[in-house]
Formats: structure tokens, sequence, C-alpha cells
């Protein structure tokens, strides 16, 4: 069993110079959410956790015995399947799953392998009114019971009313629907219970899917991961943002099973050894090039202001007047959740959402996708589709400005996966606090997985 994690005094733990998070909230041009005012700092100790965790076949197996066949996972979007028949593939670490919307309006998760042969049932997205398979026919209702036998006469030792798919747990959140493929799991409330708290004010679920964008990365899940858990690499890697992040002023807070990096933006990075004018500051975060025209900043308005003020008026139209509740720090600031083991909704409005997962049977590649859901007025619109990125396409070619910082997070992961392939080290080495949550990551893993 992993150790257990100690509190931290906000006021008193090392932390780098410069304001913190929550004196820059101080300044906010409106109230700040309560959620926004917690702190739970952890000292998760100064472990290192081994090597072996990226590049080992032996160590993918137990993640796929001991977490991906045990562990709440987000499978899909419940507006993914909105009618009857609707069905989704979702696959991870070398098996499939079927989520399928029933005649009655109910999700149901099977795992996707026929029960005569074994073939897959469903390969794609889609409607169908049943669910037969394409070998020899079998074919069972969308509630899982079963529907057909071709030549049944030749099957007398089959008892129809038990021949039913085996059903796995299922349950929403906020719009996301998850799957357990262990039919004993633990209650998903309880699994959600830290972030469902955190994600009141927010409601993902009013948001529709706008765009998902996902690609096969050459590393580990993991590595793929944890670029996305720390801003302590932001000045290494992506140091053309510096002028308008403020990346050592982040805050880490760690739950049981949900953790946070709250990176402030529209402000600059205290590590900068000069003065940053509040154009130049606006020029890096607008992603304008040096001689473009940069917008006047109103008298007395600070920059953080002035930017959640443009992104109020962005979302106004789709988003109504709730757009005035909304602090500057909801608007502006990068508040990346995670809930183990890889599910990474954004707080506050901006809608982005992240998933890592091990590329099938593969520990050295994983899938790593980008979701964007976005406020709409009327009528749903149709959630995007997913679109993969081929080797040799760059995220910045789907995502724009964000996808230019994904390309940079995407160029160290390879190199990373190689490195570790080499090492004399054991262990990874990762900071106390700056890096926590990737602690809290390897602690939970230990937790789940082991050694
Ligand atoms: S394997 Fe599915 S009907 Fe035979
Ligand atoms: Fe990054």
């Amino acid at each position: 069993m992993a150790e257990a994690y100690r509190d931290l005094d906000p006021e008193t733990m090392p932390r780098s110079p410069g304001l913190t998070y929550q004196q820059l909230l101080d300044a906010d041009s409106h109230g700040v959410p309560d959620v926004l005012r917690l702190q739970s700092p952890k000292d998760m100790g100064l472990v290192e956790y081994p090597v072996t965790r990226y590049t080992t076949a032996t160590y993918h197996e137990k993640e796929v015995e001991h977490l991906w066949k045990k562990v709440w996972q987000m499978a899909c979007r419940e507006e993914e399947i909105p009618q009857p028949g609707d069905h989704h593939r979702y696959d991870i670490a070398g098996m499939s799953f079927l989520v399928v919307r029933t005649e009655s309006g109910e999700i149901k998760a099977y795992p996707n392998a026929c029960l005569h042969r074994g073939r897959m049932l469903k390969e794609f997205n889609g409607n169908a009114a049943e669910l037969r398979c394409p070998f020899h026919g079998f074919c069972w209702k969308l509630d899982g019971s079963l529907n057909d036998i071709p030549a049944d006469w030749d099957f007398p030792h089959i008892d129809r009313d038990k021949f039913s798919l085996p059903e796995i747990p299922v349950a929403t959140w906020e719009g996301f629907i998850f799957i357990n493929p262990d039919q004993q799991c633990a209650p998903f409330a309880d699994f959600i219970k830290d972030l469902a708290d955190q994600f009141q004010r927010w409601q993902p679920r009013n948001l529709f899917k706008a765009a998902h964008v996902a690609k096969v990365m050459p590393c580990n899940w993991k590595i793929a991961q944890e670029a996305f858990c720390e801003a302590y690499h932001v000045n290494g890697t992506h140091p053309q943002i510096l002028r308008s992040l403020g990346d050592v002023n982040s805050q880490v807070d760690i739950w049981e099973n949900c953790a946070r990096v709250i990176t402030p933006g529209g402000t600059t990075s205290p590590l900068l050894d000069y003065e940053v004018p509040d154009k130049e500051l606006l020029r890096a975060n607008m992603d304008l090039p040096h001689d473009a025209e940069v917008p006047e900043i109103p008298a007395g308005v600070n920059v953080r202001t002035y930017l959640a003020d443009r992104a109020r008026e962005n979302l106004r139209p789709m988003a109504g007047q709730k757009v005035d509740e909304y602090c500057d720090a909801e608007l502006v600031d990068s508040i990346d959740y995670t809930l183990f083991p890889n599910f990474h909704p954004w707080g506050a409005f901006n809608g982005i959402v992240y998933r890592f997962r091990p590329n099938g049977r593969d520990h050295r590649s994983s899938i790593m996708e980008c979701m964007m859901l976005a406020p709409f007025q009327g009528e749903r619109p149709p959630p995007a589709e997913v679109v993969w990125l081929e080797e040799d396409q760059s995220w910045s070619r789907a995502l724009g400005f964000l996808g230019k910082v994904f390309d940079q997070d995407a160029f160290n992961m390879p190199r990373v996966q190689e490195g570790l392939e080499t090492t004399y080290q054991t262990g990874v080495v990762l900071s106390g606090y700056q890096e926590s949550k990737v602690r809290w990551l390897h602690h939970k893993l230990t937790e789940w997985v082991g050694e």
C-alpha cells in the first residue's frame, strides 16, 4: 500500500518566489467562486518512481490487469449516443467495449464480443436496431437479451434466457459516460465525488463537443499524460509563452481521486528578469507577430481583466448573460483537473478536455486526445467526429494556438521514451511541489497496480 500523503500549510510551505495564485485572485474584477479559493497542497514525499513503469511490457500487463480492467474510465459523451440504437465503441489497452443507448433510453455497456465464437460485435460507432454479429449472425437486442440464433435447432445446449450479453457498470457525470470493466467495482458516486463537488458551478453537461482530435503518440501513455500535469516545464519547453503565463505562480491541489494545477494566464512569468510591458504581454497572449497591431488596453484596467472582458464578449452570443457572473480567473487561467487515471476536464468555461490511453497492447505508444466543449443556444448541435492526426501531422493544424503548444510537448515525448530506455537511473526524479500532481498519479498507480 502506498504511504498516505500529508497536508501542507499553504502559508508556510516551500514555494516559488513571487505572487501566489491566491494573491492574483485578489485583484479579480469579479467575485471569485469558492472552488478557486480551495487550497489542498500535499506533501507527497520525495521518492523516485521506477523507470520500468514506462519501459516494460511487464508493468503494462500489470496496469491492464489491475488498472484498466478495474477502474472507472470515461468512454464517451452522452451526446454521442442520443438515440435508441446508437452505439459507441470504446477501446482500452487491447480490450473493446460497446456503449449502447437502449430502446428505453437507458445506457448500457457490454464487452464488444460475440457470445458464439467471440468476434467483435461492432467495429464502428453508429446506429442499429439490434446487435448482430457479422460472423454467423447471432443477434442480441439493444438491452442485451438474446434475439436470434441462426439455425437454433443446432444449439440445444444454449439457454436462451441466460444467453444475454454481460453488462458492465455504466455511470454518467456532466454529460460524460463512464464505464467500468469490473462487474464488482466500487460505486461511481464515491469515485467521482471530489471532482463532482468542484464542478457544480461549471456544468459541462450544458456544453456540446465542438471539436475532438486524436493522435497516436510514440511513447508510454504516462509520458504523454504527465506532460500536461505540471507547469514546471513551461520555462524549458514553451519559453515563448512566459511573457503571458504565470508558470511558477501555479497552484497545485491534491485530493483523493482528483487533483488540479491552476496556472494563471495574462500575467508575466516571475522567471523573466526584465519588465514586460502590458502591450507585449498581450501580444504574447494573443499570439500576434512582433509587428502586428496590438489592441489598446483602457487606462487603469489590468491585463487579466482586459483579457477576461474580451473572453466574456466572445462567449456571450452562445453562453448568454451568464458570462457576467464568470470571474476573470475563470476566463483566462488554465485550470487543469485530472481524475485518476487519465481524464482531464479543464475547470471553468473554456471546455478543454484531455484523455490519455495506452495504444492497445503496446506500452511504447499511446493515444492522446483533446476535445473542445462549447456553449450553444437553442437545439444541441451534433457532436464533432473525432479527427485522427497522422504521424506526420501537427497538432497546430487542428487546434491552432493550443496546438502549437501541444506540438512542443509532443516533440519531447518520444525523446523521453528513448531517454528512459537508455538511462542508468532506476527512478524518475520529481520535484516536491510543482510536480506533485505527477507524484499523485504515481502514488495512485502504486495503490492500484503496485510497484
Ligand atoms: S462469432 Fe458471432 S455469430 Fe459466430
Ligand atoms: Fe506543455
